[in-house]
């Protein structure tokens, strides 16, 4: 096992006009390369603003972030995009898919982006969506499909070119129960096969089912709740 993930008293301030809003107060953690982790905490606590920064979606108002022994700090935004397409997958509370684009070509963003040939891009999308149940919908639109279809088109999307990471940010508030289940055995699936997971969750029931929950509380890690607990049998 290695650190993949190393976040050493991280703080992000927002400013909004004159207002400034301290959303993480310095944070601390270190994830395992392959490791399956929970965040949870209240609306507010900074999940978000958290998971943003690992995904280098966003940067760090101070402290210090490394990704796989990489300083993030030092990156510019060019090298902080080819992160975000070669070693990272995203899955959104929303889907985030494009309406009029079909599932295929939903998958293939990724691919384009990494400039993969066209052979090279059309077996990994059908290979994709045959591996989430869904290689009778190629052709069809999020118009066309359920909440749970959407959300695998989005799983498929984010594993297109083949990240060690994939990053889920309530990827299951949209759903229902059933569908919810659904997508939670495909990371458990991803998972086995090896992936380091972190998923931002306000279903306690599914968080538990993860190696490790880390606790947020306004903005600092909430020991109170036990912290990060230890890895879980699972
Ligand atoms: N772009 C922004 N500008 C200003 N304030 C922000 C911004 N993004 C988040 N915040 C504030 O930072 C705090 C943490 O937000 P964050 O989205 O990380 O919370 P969260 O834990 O994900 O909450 P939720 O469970 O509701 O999604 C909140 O008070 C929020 O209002
Ligand atoms: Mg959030």
């Amino acid at each position: 096992m290695r650190p993949i993930i190393q976040m050493n008293q991280i703080r992000k301030t927002y400013t909004t006009g004159k207002v400034t809003f301290d959303a993480l107060k310095g944070i601390d953690c270190d994830i395992q390369s392959g490791e399956f982790m929970a965040i949870v905490g209240p609306s507010g606590s900074g999940k978000s603003t958290m998971m943003n920064i690992i995904g280098c979606l966003d940067i760090p108002t101070d402290g210090e972030y490394n990704l796989d022994g990489q300083k993030v700090n030092t990156l510019n935004a060019n090298q902080l995009a080819d992160i975000r397409n070669q070693r990272i997958g995203f899955v959104f509370q929303a889907f985030n898919l494009l309406p009029y684009a079909t599932a295929y070509e939903n998958v293939e963003v990724p691919l384009l982006f990494a400039k993969a040939t066209a052979k090279k891009r059309k077996e990994r999308v059908v290979e994709l969506l045959e591996r989430v149940g869904l290689g009778n919908k190629l052709a069809n639109k999020p118009t066309e499909m359920s909440g749970g279809e959407m959300q695998r088109v989005a799983v498929a999307r984010a594993l297109a070119n083949e990240p060690e990471i994939i990053l889920a940010d309530e990827p299951t508030g949209n759903l229902d129960t059933k569908s919810g289940s659904e997508i939670f055995a495909l990371f458990r699936e991803l998972h086995r096969a090896g992936k380091t997971i972190i998923i931002i969750t306000h279903d306690l029931n599914l968080a538990k089912q993860t190696e490790r929950i880390f606790r947020l509380k306004d903005g600092l890690v909430d020991t109170n709740g036990n912290g990060s607990s230890a890895p879980q049998p699972h």
